[in-house]
């Protein structure tokens, strides 16, 4: 009989996971105050903004670390890495199920198993946030603090700095995006709540 719990998010996984959750929400909110801040009537005040969002994302980059290590440790890491052969078609599988398949109560084309503990669209993304676009997000930030060491004045014609914070911005609008969708899909599951449970409680309910 296959198993009906699966012990998948390990105590390091959550304590990383709700940490994040939570720096990234500040980082969001002080950004964008940063970005449309007007003087005279700021979300936050500009300084304070700037403080709270170097501190935060200081903070984030070292939670980072916990995910880094712990997957290596834990050999949590392997769930991220998958054959590029035949992703096209597993992913086109997996967004028709999301956007169809779910709402005509079919079967989920990918069953998750001690061996599958994402489906491919979840691959995809958590590989692409968690291994490109934080580290580029971190590394322009850090750049973007001390930027006397870091960067030099211009690149390709056009200031550097710019540029820096251009790719940093982007990046924290992928991070956003991602974040909304995501919690769109978690709630995607045996019951619209057990995805929550199970990054509680560490136990992912297997569903058909
Ligand atoms: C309030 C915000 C968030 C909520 C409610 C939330 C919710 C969840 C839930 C329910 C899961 C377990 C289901 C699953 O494996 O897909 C999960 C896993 C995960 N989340 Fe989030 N999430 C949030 C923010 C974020 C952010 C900001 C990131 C990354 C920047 C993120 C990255 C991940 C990753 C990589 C996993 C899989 C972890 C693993 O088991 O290896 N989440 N999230």
């Amino acid at each position: 009989m296959a198993e009906e719990r699966i012990y998948f998010y390990p105590v390091f996984i959550r304590l990383w996971h709700l940490i994040n959750a939570i720096l990234c929400l500040i980082l969001m909110i002080t950004g964008i105050s940063m970005q449309f801040s007007n003087p005279k009537y700021p979300l936050i005040r500009f300084d304070i903004a700037v403080s709270i969002h170097n501190i935060v994302g200081i903070l984030l980059s070292l939670d980072y670390f916990l995910f880094i290590i712990g997957n290596l440790i834990s050999g949590n890491g392997r769930y991220y890495k998958f054959p590029l052969r035949g992703l096209f078609t597993n992913l086109k599988l997996q967004l028709t199920y999301y956007t169809k398949g779910v709402f005509q109560k079919e079967k989920a084309p990918f069953l998750i198993n001690k061996e599958r503990k994402f489906n491919p669209l979840q691959q995809f993304t958590y590989l692409l946030v968690m291994y490109y676009v934080i580290p580029v997000i971190i590394i322009t930030g850090i750049a973007m603090m001390y930027p006397e060491i870091f960067i030099p004045a211009t690149l390709l014609g056009i200031s550097a700095l710019h540029l820096t914070d251009l790719i940093h911005i982007f990046s924290g609008f992928v991070i956003s995006l991602f974040m909304f969708i995501h919690i769109y899909f978690c709630t995607i599951g045996k019951t619209p709540i057990s995805s929550f449970k199970s990054i509680v409680n560490g136990y992912h309910e297997v569903h058909e």
